[in-house]
């Protein structure tokens, strides 16, 4: 399993043997945005992007996004990311469910792991789209997504996410102990059986 897949499942795994009722499952699934933001950061990198909603009666109409993005500088691999995951339960934010963290990654984890979020951030920017064995490099600039484009968050190693709504936020840094974040996302999301 890549790293980032084990990582995903162990919260959502681990709350699910914890939880005293059985009351969530895992399986095929649909993710959905609730509600994006960028978070406080440098502004390195930033990501301004309206985000459709979803209509649960069609289920497989993928969101759109429209916005902006803002590269400061080439976006490539060498970062420190850095991520938690709230779970809701009861009607709570469980913060800080799990706690991860990747050195040296940024670009190219995107690209692995939501390859139709880097299609369109490289159809955008001008970066590598097809040869997946190019440098993963976006390169700086401002660019402007006017009209909505759908994108499929779906993540492709994982065919399976335990069911349940999620609080993520990452951050992306120059190394682990960099006293601010070059760039900050926030997601409340959702993972849905799929139908
Ligand atoms: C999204 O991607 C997944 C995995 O590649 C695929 O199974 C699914 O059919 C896609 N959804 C849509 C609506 O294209
Ligand atoms: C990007 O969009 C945000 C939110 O709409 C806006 O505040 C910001 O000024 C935009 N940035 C640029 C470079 O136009």
């Amino acid at each position: 399993m890549p790293p980032l897949a084990a990582i995903l499942l162990a919260p959502a795994l681990l709350s699910l043997v914890q939880s005293k009722t059985i009351n969530s499952f895992a399986g095929p699934y649909i993710v959905f945005s609730h509600r994006y933001n960028p978070c406080q950061s440098q502004g390195v990198f930033v990501v301004h992007a309206r985000i459709s909603h979803f209509n649960p009666k069609r289920p497989y109409d993928l969101q759109t996004a429209t916005g902006n993005i803002t590269l400061k500088e080439d976006f490539k691999d060498g970062y420190w990311a850095a991520g938690t995951m709230a779970i809701r339960s009861n009607n709570q934010w469980k913060e800080n469910a799990f706690v991860f963290n990747i050195p040296r990654k940024g670009c190219s984890v995107i690209r692995e792991n939501i390859p139709d979020l880097y299609r369109l951030f490289a159809e955008v920017t001008g970066g590598p789209v097809a040869d997946r064995t190019a440098p993963c490099v976006l390169p700086k600039g401002t660019y402007f997504v006017p009209e909505p484009r759908a994108v499929n968050v779906t993540l492709a190693n994982i065919p399976i996410l335990p069911y349940g709504r999620y609080w993520y936020r990452g951050t992306l840094s120059r190394t682990r102990n960099s006293p601010s974040a070059l760039a900050c996302v926030e997601f409340d999301c959702e993972v849905i059986p799929k139908p």
